[in-house]
This record gives C-alpha cells, structure tokens and sequence, in this order.
C-alpha cells in the first residue's frame, strides 16, 4: 500500500540541513529493514512524504513517524493499496527544495504561500515522481 502525508516542520533553521540529514539517515536504516520505500520531501517549512510497503510495515512506520516532534499537525492525505511501487529504488529518497530546483517546485505550485502542507496527494506524487527522475 502506500501512504502519503504532509506536515509543517518544527526543525529550527540553524541546524535544519544537519537534522534533515541525521533523519534520513536513520529512516533509510528503518525502512530497509521494515522492506518500507518512498520519498521525503522538504521546505524550510513542511515535510511531504510517501510511504510503500506492506499495509503493516507502513502503519508501523507512520505510527513511528506521527509521534516525531520534529514536525506536527500531520495531514493524513492519501492511504491506498497500489499495484507497484513508484520508488522501489528508495528506502527513502530526499529532495530538499533549494536554488537548483525551485522551479520544479514552483511548476508543481509549491511556493511560500502554497507551500507542501498545502497540497493534494495527487500533487505532492507527481512532484516527487518528477525530482525521482531526476536523482535517477
Ligand atoms: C519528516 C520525517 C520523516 C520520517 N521518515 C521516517 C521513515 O521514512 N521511516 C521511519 O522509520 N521513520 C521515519 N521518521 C521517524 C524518525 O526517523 C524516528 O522517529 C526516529 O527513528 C527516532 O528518532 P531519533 O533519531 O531521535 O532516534 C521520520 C520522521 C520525520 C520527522
């Protein structure tokens, strides 16, 4: 199944990049163990993310993920069985938004006003599917 979520951050931005990277860390060890992929998406401001796997590993995994105080007010935006993966590449990719791909972002009409919190999953899928063929 997958699951697709948004948040607004509460990482401070004086260590925001060093945060982002001990997260990523940790969730990629995690999920290669819990056979969990997906793609993290990350403003100065809010988190997206999609979850794959197996129903149970991706509750055990959200369950784990909703308690973190590193972000808060978790919008549930999407939780539907699938047929294949989209990021089975992944245990969990990062694309953090940053001067080298803000246009894609803004295309996908994630902007300060509109930011990923905002978002439909639909929206948010796609934007990740684009930055995805990218890191290819
Ligand atoms: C934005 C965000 C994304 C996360 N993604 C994952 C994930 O993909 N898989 C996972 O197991 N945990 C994920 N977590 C949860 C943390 O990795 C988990 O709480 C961590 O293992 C415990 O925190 P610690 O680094 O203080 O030990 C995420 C947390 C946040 C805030």
């Amino acid at each position: 199944m997958r699951l697709v979520y948004a948040s607004e951050s509460r990482l401070v931005e004086v260590n925001r990049r060093s945060e982002l990277a001990r997260m990523i860390a940790t969730a990629q060890r995690l999920n290669a163990d819990n056979h969990v992929t997906g793609f993290l998406l990350a403003t100065p401001r809010a988190f997206a993310q999609v979850l794959e796997g197996e129903a149970a590993n991706v509750a055990e995994t959200y369950g784990r993920i909703v308690v973190d105080p590193r972000h808060a007010n978790l919008r549930l935006l999407a939780q539907e069985p699938i047929e294949r993966r989209g990021f089975a590449d992944w245990s969990m990719a990062l694309s953090e938004q940053d001067e080298t791909n803000d246009f894609i972002f803004s295309l996908f009409g994630v902007s300060p006003e509109a930011d990923l919190y905002d978002q439909p999953a639909d929206t948010l899928l796609d934007l990740a599917g684009e930055l995805a063929g990218r890191i290819r």
